[in-house]
């Protein structure tokens, strides 16, 4: 068809598409180009407003790297992660659920860890935590047989693929629920830290005069054929920026109770107090076991 004014744009565009022959593409790269289009409308997009917004897609795309993922940061600065998650999981939406975002920084092959064991690879400060968690269906029944992944950042903020003065893999691993579907590892007290704020998706929230921090917390993936993978993170209870965790990844359900012990006998000779103990109990569905793509290598 010949274009003779705007409104002639978006019919030209989703008929040029119509021989697209998987239907949901079909259905996705339609609905796409509609709100695009109705959202370049609506704001009356200019030509200097276009071209920064394909600056910042350039930007994402170059920022992005074998370590750094920009565009998954992006989507999650703006609350298109923990939405998708939530349209996703909790009986497709309809329920509490509780899965989190992934975020950029979650790698396939964390060192397998035995029942107990630290996860703490280098020297890096911090109260030590001792976590005892446990995988149940959606009957209470235990999950056995379950693999864990676990990783979180430092008490300097980073996680260790951003840190030269970490070991490989520090403060990451990967366990198996025994048959009571339990698993338990030593690490220590996870902290806040913010986003990296050197990219668009960063630059975006500091001109927004947003905080770009999250608050503590641990994250996990669990994995076992017939149930749906579950992605998720822990929050630390009473942490700083709970309530306004920059990529909206905080939900009621996922803040967990993390106890300080200031004395009696630590759990372990090394430990001095204070330290911390986390009990937790994930719920997961039936559904698809599928891993997600690695953000990183
Ligand atoms: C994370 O928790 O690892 C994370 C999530 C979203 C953006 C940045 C980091
Ligand atoms: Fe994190």
């Amino acid at each position: 068809m010949l274009i003779e004014t705007e409104n002639d744009v978006t019919p030209a565009v989703l008929e040029a598409m119509k021989n697209t022959p998987d239907p949901r593409v079909l259905e996705i790269a339609n609905a796409f180009v509609r709100h695009m289009h109705a959202f370049a409308k609506e704001v009356r997009l200019t030509e200097r407003e276009w071209e920064h917004g394909i600056g910042m897609l350039n930007g994402i795309g170059k920022k992005t790297s074998d370590v750094h993922n920009e565009a998954i940061l992006f989507s999650d600065t703006i609350g298109l992660s923990t939405l998708v998650c939530l349209m996703n999981n909790g009986a497709g939406g309809s329920t509490e659920t509780a899965a989190a975002l992934l975020g950029p920084f979650w790698r396939m092959h964390s060192p397998e860890t035995e029942h107990g064991g630290s996860i703490v690879r280098s020297p890096t400060p911090g109260p030590a935590l001792f976590t005892t968690c446990r995988v149940v269906d959606e009957k209470g029944k235990p999950v056995a047989g379950a693999k864990v992944d676990v990783w979180h950042a430092s008490t300097t903020g980073m996680y260790e693929n951003q840190d030269p003065d970490q070991a490989d893999h520090n403060l990451r691993g990967k366990f198996h629920t025994d048959a009571d579907g339990r698993f338990s590892f030593r690490t220590i007290l996870p902290a806040g830290y913010p986003i990296p704020t050197d990219g668009p998706a960063g630059e975006m929230v500091l001109f927004q005069k947003r905080e770009p921090w999250r608050p503590a917390h641990l994250h996990f993936l669990i994995h076992k054929p017939g149930f749906k993978t579950l992605v998720t993170q822990v929050f630390v209870d009473g942490a700083r920026y709970i309530d306004c965790d920059v990529v909206f990844g905080v939900t009621k359900a996922l803040i967990g109770d993390y106890k300080k012990h200031e004395s009696g006998t630590p759990p372990a000779p090394d430990v001095t107090a204070p330290w911390y103990t986390l009990d937790y109990t994930f719920h997961v569905e039936p559904g698809d076991s599928g891993l997600p793509q690695p953000p990183i290598k």
